[in-house]
């Protein structure tokens, strides 16, 4: 009787079978490296609530790039921050925004590199909102067909820039056909679409918002992302994304979301990444700056959550440490 409960045990004995027995594994490639581009630094400059995360400008985004390559990592996620923002979001889709740039440097220095383009209008756009706002009064709305229609122009001229994925962030509806119906006319059939397609409004984005500048100058942001007490919603969302053609899909945040994660991948196998965000990043930085936490083993600890949860790929910023600790 002893010996059947202890039979579990058996396959915990050494390492190497541990090993043998693992269910789930990380490797450097399934780590995307989120990093920020801005026309208005001219070298790494740190972002206070992200330690060890910087804004770059052109020719240091390119040297951090090639330094990830070679330590293994294959895919990065690019975000801009414009010198100047205006209400038509021109940065966005501008061939000299500086996502743009930054985009054919890379391809040029780092051609194996993937380099993904979040697509979104509030880095551009003075406000901060993800869509254009119309105002009467006191009132405003982020009205949401102007604002796909900017989003599928910003979209193309990222792929024209050499964007190898467009990631679409903003959560308007319809954006997702949109975009692929431009990319395609305009003979980008091959960009695949990575759609954020469970992005809930989290509380997890702070950080984020100091680093890309894009923080809304009133309101927030409930209006089109999603309530964190819906999961059904959050299925029917990713169910229009995919008719409307998305190719890989996106759920964010991680770590307060690994239910949902499961739910996606277990319903819809299909290539499905989570998006580790600033604010998970932020309080287990913190936590091992001030000596309570062991940050290698907590974060490796959670990636393998991700990937037991049923991620593919993890968008993270610790994607290069981890690639080094893995090596
Ligand atoms: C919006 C966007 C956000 C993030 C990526 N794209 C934040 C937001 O909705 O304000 C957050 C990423 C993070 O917190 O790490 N375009």
């Amino acid at each position: 009787m002893l010996d059947l409960l202890r039979r579990p045990r058996r396959l915990r004995s050494s390492e190497t079978l541990r090993q043998l027995v693992r269910e789930v594994t990380i490797e450097p490639w399934q780590c995307i490296y989120p990093m920020f581009v801005s026309e208005k630094v001219t070298g790494p400059t740190p972002i206070v609530s992200m330690p060890n995360v910087f804004q770059y400008d052109v020719e240091h985004l390119v040297a951090e790039a090639k330094t990830a390559y070679s330590d293994g990592i294959r895919a990065i996620l690019v975000f801009g921050i414009p010198a100047v923002k205006d209400d038509a979001a021109s940065g966005a889709y501008s061939q000299e925004g500086i996502v743009q740039r930054a985009i054919r440097r890379l391809k040029h220095e780092v051609s194996d590199l993937i380099i993904i383009a979040d697509v979104c209008l509030c880095e551009y756009m003075e406000h901060g909102h993800c869509g254009v706002v119309q105002r009467s009064g006191d009132r405003y709305e982020i009205v949401n067909d102007p604002s796909v229609e900017l989003i599928a122009r910003a979209a193309v001229s990222l792929a024209e820039a050499g964007a190898d994925i467009v990631a679409p962030s903003d959560m308007m509806d319809g954006r997702v056909s949109v975009i692929r119906r431009q990319l395609d006319l305009r003979g980008f059939q091959t960009v695949p679409v990575m759609s954020y397609a469970a992005k809930f409004c989290s509380a997890f984005y702070g950080p984020f918002r100091e680093a890309a500048e894009s923080s809304p100058h009133f309101g927030d942001r409930r209006s089109y992302q999603m309530d964190p007490a819906n999961a059904s919603e959050a299925l029917r969302e990713i169910a229009l994304d995919l008719e409307e053609g998305a190719d890989l899909l996106i759920v964010k945040p991680g770590l307060p979301y690994l239910d949902i994660l499961w739910r996606v991948k277990d319903r819809f196998k299909m290539p499905t990444a989570v998006y580790n965000v600033s604010g998970e990043y932020a309080m287990l930085k913190a936590a091992a700056q001030n000596g309570w936490i062991d940050e290698k083993n907590a974060v490796l600890e959670l990636m393998t959550s991700f990937r037991r949860a049923g991620a593919d790929l993890i968008i993270t910023y610790w994607a290069r440490e981890i690639a080094k600790w893995i090596g």
